[in-house]
């Protein structure tokens, strides 16, 4: 193994990723496998150390998520948590039992000599959610940490380095829990840290060059995050071997084409074709007012379009896609099997049989960032928000007309640039504009209008899987409203969506 490497056992729990992040957040690198991982692979692994997950059950029902006790003899440190602490009761003889649910912070008494507590303070505000406990320790372990509620809060066998926290210390609400994280990595494990965005973009860059050799790359360059990063990558690593086709439907918002465009050809000396497709794409879609039928239309489109423009290179092996860790993960996970098949540009490598390229497929979406930072992408571009790729044809209500998508597109530039001015970019984390179908009275001047409503939406999220519409500050909303009827013509209403995900969605359609 390439690093130092702990291995985060799921056992299906909502912060299974957050705590391979938090692992990797402090210099050690983290896989997430399954529990029906065999025991011979992780025992052939070499991992430094292995962290069971929470999850949502009983360690005594027959059904629920169980391991091997051999994994505990390995003589690879464990740490337990939440679920995963039952776990290691359970596995070695101890009891586990229901208790009163004990929900939210709870004040924890840990002995401050034992590893995984060293240096802190003996009282701890911790994040509790179980509704079981371990009634007994197995034999060899002492109780490290206790509430007023729960009589074993955290228990461990120093000797054999096996640790259980009821506790969860990747939450934030956990205040101390990355030094809980990092005793662990450090003082039990000995990790040293070797995990750094530096070391990783230019390795990666090393292994691509390897992989690649002297064949030719295709990369489907949306101008997103992903792709954007993913194909700097290649790009330093295999030079003019790389061809970037970026398709233009139509579809971006105000200015972006041309932004990607200059981003691209000015900064990076990379093979770059826009292809413009505005028409192509619009009058594929002339009439076509459901959701589904235009996503589908799209995407067809786009792989034509891509298509066409890679046959005109000739001889290529390689396709580039931007496919990230939580994908892999996702797609491993049969409980949660394609979730996100939009990520990846649908079919193409198996139709034009081509290999694939992913040097992202290891990475969190934040390490993305970082990886793009570090190999000199700007700021902004390492930050922007998630762009659907149907682009405003989901944000376009009903049948696309160019008149409407051009109305959409100033409305929205005009949205960005009021929450850009109030500082909110950041802690928004989407937001643009969705133009109605339906029109309405106004009255403007002297004259009666009768026009199309505009309708704002943004939102807070951490995983976009759920979302709370964002509590935008009123003279925001107020001065975004006032801007887009002044400004853009066919405007007379501008509305503000207070739904939350669920039930809606984030985008309209
Ligand atoms: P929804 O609307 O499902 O969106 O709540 C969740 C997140 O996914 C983005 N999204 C898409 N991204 N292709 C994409 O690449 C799509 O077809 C697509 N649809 C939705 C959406 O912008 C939000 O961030």
């Amino acid at each position: 193994m390439e690093h130092e490497t702990i291995l985060v056992l799921d056992f299906g729990g909502q912060y299974n990723q957050l705590i391979a992040r938090r692992v990797r957040d402090a210099g050690v690198y983290s896989v997430v496998k399954s529990y029906r991982t065999p025991l011979e692979e992780i025992r052939a692994a070499g991992y430094r150390g292995i962290i069971f997950t929470g999850g949502p059950n009983s360690v005594y029902d027959e059904e629920s998520p169980h391991y091997s006790s051999e994994i505990l003899s390995l003589g690879i440190p464990v740490l337990g948590i939440c679920y995963g602490a039952q776990l290691v009761a359970w596995m070695l003889d101890g009891q586990v039992a229901p208790a009163a649910c004990e929900y939210g912070k709870a004040d924890v008494q840990l002995q401050t000599d034992s590893l995984l507590f060293a240096g802190l303070e003996p009282v701890q505000r911790c994040w509790m959610s179980h509704t079981d406990f371990i009634a007994k320790p197995p034999a060899g372990f002492r109780i490290s940490a206790v509430t007023d509620s729960c009589s074993c809060a955290a228990m461990e066998d120093p000797e054999r380095r096996l640790y259980a926290v009821q506790f969860h210390p990747e939450v934030n609400h956990t205040e101390n829990g990355e030094e809980i994280l990092k005793n662990f990595l450090f003082r039990v494990c000995g990790c040293t840290g070797d995990w750094q965005m530096a070391s990783f973009a230019e390795e990666s860059v090393r292994r691509l060059r390897e992989q690649i050799g002297s064949d030719r790359v295709l990369c489907a360059l949306s101008g997103g995050v992903d792709s954007s990063v993913a194909a700097v990558m290649v790009s330093r690593a295999v030079g003019r071997q790389l061809t970037c086709i970026f398709v233009d439907h139509g579809l971006l918002r105000k200015d972006e084409g041309d932004m990607v465009e200059k981003m691209f050809t000015e900064n990076y000396d990379i093979d770059f074709i826009r292809v413009n497709a505005a028409d192509r794409f619009l009058d594929k879609l002339a009439g076509v007012a459901d959701p589904e039928r235009k996503r589908k239309i799209i995407g067809e489109e786009f792989i034509r379009v891509f298509e066409e423009e890679a046959g005109k290179i000739g001889d290529v092996q390689w396709l580039v896609q931007g496919t990230i860790y939580p994908d892999v993960i996702e797609s491993g996970n049969d409980q949660a099997a394609v979730i996100k098949s939009h990520h990846n540009v649908g079919g193409l490598p198996e139709r034009m049989n081509l290999k694939l390229c992913e040097p992202l497929r290891d990475l969190f979406k934040d390490e993305v960032r970082r990886a793009g930072l570090e190999l000199g992408l700007p700021y902004h571009m390492v930050w922007r928000q998630p762009f659907p790729g149907p682009g405003l044809a989901v944000r376009c209500i009903g049948a696309l007309t160019q008149e409407r998508l051009d109305i959409l597109r100033e409305a929205d530039a005009i949205f960005r640039e009021v929450i850009v001015k109030a500082g909110l970019e950041q802690s928004v984390n989407q937001y643009f504009a969705v133009i109605t179908d339906m029109r309405s009275v106004g009255v403007m001047g002297d004259a009666r209008t009768y026009d199309y409503t505009i309708a704002l939406r943004a939102v807070s999220t951490t995983d976009f899987m759920t979302a709370d519409w964002a509590r935008l500050p009123l003279e925001v909303l107020a001065e975004a409203s006032s801007r887009i009827v002044n400004e853009v013509k066919g405007v007379n209403r501008v509305v503000y969506d207070i739904t939350s995900k669920p039930p809606a969605t984030i985008e309209w359609e």
